[in-house]
């Protein structure tokens, strides 16, 4: 089973001894609450590198006091059990005090186009505080390569600007979205959701899907997703934002012919926000 490590020397001292060994290290960051997305994530991790740490930490930094940061679900045992089942390395599990010791008062900030008004819009605190967390896990664990999933798309693009911006030579590699079988994508807070809401939820997915097809067969943008938008709202969701974007940039587009598309929903469902994307 993984070595866990809790104190940044320990975790230090774990990685170098798989780099005297010459191992490659992949980081999966996590927050835990573990379900089989971020399983996917550790099996892509591991033909990345020759060896795989996995860090389990709820960050109180990108959570705003309004949020679910206090009944954030914790399955520790059940998290530890998969990733044993995966052969998994090491787990970074810090305590708070570990990570943000008393007089912590340094932040990164991400900036420009990744912040494209989608997630920092209705989050504000979002992106700092991921900024922020990542970066310490990154230069924490100097692995060679970290894996995000596809589920998080701008968090994706968020990480990606920050490692190159800050020379943090971690190579950001992105995994695809996991999904229920009904279509509702993996999530640690769709434990949240009632028995009618979780049925609720497969909307998001069908609604993605509906504006997608009708913008590939030629459908104008506008339309398309005024359909899906419409399809969300009459299940009973408050829609934050239901967007097609540029699927690199996250620049606005107007025309199918601005490049490859994404579309971006993220809604709540009584007290529970969910989000998810698909590429068109
Ligand atoms: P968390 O929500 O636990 O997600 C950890 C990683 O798993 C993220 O990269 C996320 O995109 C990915 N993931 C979640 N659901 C997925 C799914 N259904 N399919 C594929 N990948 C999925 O995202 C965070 O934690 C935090 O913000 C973190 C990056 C750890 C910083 O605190």
């Amino acid at each position: 089973s993984p070595l866990i490590a809790r104190t940044v020397p320990a975790l230090r001292r774990a990685v170098d001894n798989l780099r005297k060994r010459k191992a490659t290290i992949a980081l999966v960051p996590t927050m835990g609450a573990l379900h089989d997305g971020h399983v996917s994530l550790v099996r892509l991790a591991k033909r990345r590198a020759s060896r795989v740490v996995v860090s389990i930490f709820v960050n109180p930094t990108q959570f705003a006091p309004t949020e679910d940061f206090g009944a954030y679900p914790r399955t520790w045992k059940s998290d530890i059990a998969k990733l044993a089942a995966e052969d998994v390395d090491i787990v970074w599990h810090p305590g708070v005090e570990a990570m943000y010791p008393e007089g912590f008062a340094t932040r990164i900030v991400p900036e420009g186009p990744a912040l494209a008004g989608l997630e920092d819009r209705f989050r504000p605190h979002f992106f700092g505080g991921v900024a922020t967390v990542v970066g310490k896990l990154f230069t924490q664990c100097r692995p060679d390569v970290a894996i995000f999933g596809e589920k998080d798309f701008q968090q994706l693009r968020v990480v990606t600007q920050m490692a190159r911006d800050l020379d943090l030579g971690v190579k950001v590699i992105g995994s695809r979205t996991v999904r229920e079988r009904d279509g509702l994508a993996m999530s640690s807070r769709n434990v949240y959701l009632s028995a009618e809401e979780r049925q609720t939820a497969t909307t998001l997915y069908r609604a993605m899907k509906e504006s997608a097809g009708r913008i590939r067969t030629g459908e104008a943008i506008a339309p398309a997703m005024a359909r899906g938008a419409e399809m969300i709202k009459a299940a009973g969701f408050a829609l934050d934002y239901y967007e097609a974007r540029h699927a690199a940039t996250l620049a606005e587009v107007t025309s199918r012919k601005d490049g490859p598309l994404r579309i971006l929903v993220a809604a709540k469902l009584g007290t529970t926000r969910l989000i998810d994307n698909i590429a068109v």
